[in-house]
């Protein structure tokens, strides 16, 4: 019985992976999170939140991309200049972005905010913390983790 539950569990997972990828405006990245079906790796810091979670997005180089939907850049973004805004398009999604609140920690979305902030060619030297983030999840919705 384990076994036969297990298995419709994987199948289900994988139907709803490449439904996933067949709806997705993005460019099917291994480990865009649209393709994340298992167990979400652990990402120790903002470099890894962005590599695993928003680079299929926003591209490698941070430049975003055009195609079925327009993703905007990150590098060279003067609306970065708030910290508290990417917290904010993060933990509560954005027009076509989805939101994070229930997949990423307070701890990993400062990391991946001062990731952003920092790199590309963005040199915001200030820093959100954990405790920035936590008030911002109050009326977010929550993405159900298995
Ligand atoms: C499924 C694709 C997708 C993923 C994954 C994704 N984004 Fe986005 N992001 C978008 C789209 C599309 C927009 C533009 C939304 C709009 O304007 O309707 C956007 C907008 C943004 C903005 C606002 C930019 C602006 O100019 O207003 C920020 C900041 C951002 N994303 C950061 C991130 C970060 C950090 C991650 C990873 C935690 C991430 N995104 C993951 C698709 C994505």
């Amino acid at each position: 019985m384990k076994a036969t539950a297990s298995m419709l569990a994987a199948s289900a997972l994988a139907a709803a992976g490449l439904l996933a990828l067949a709806l997705s405006p993005c460019p099917a990245w291994a480990d865009a999170a649209a393709n994340v079906t298992g167990a979400v790796p652990v990402m120790k810091d903002g470099a890894q939140v962005y590599q695993h979670v928003c680079q299929g997005c926003h591209m490698p180089d941070g430049k975003g991309a055009v195609g079925t939907a327009t993703i905007p850049a990150l590098a060279g973004n003067p609306k970065l200049a708030s910290a508290g805004y990417p917290a904010q398009v993060i933990v509560h999604g954005y027009g076509g972005m989805p939101f994070f609140n229930g997949y990423l920690s307070d701890t990993q979305v400062a990391d991946v905010v001062n990731y952003i902030r920092s790199h590309f060619g963005n040199n915001f030297t200030d820093k959100l913390t954990p405790d920035d983030v936590k008030p911002l999840r109050a009326d977010a919705p929550v993405v159900e983790m298995p």
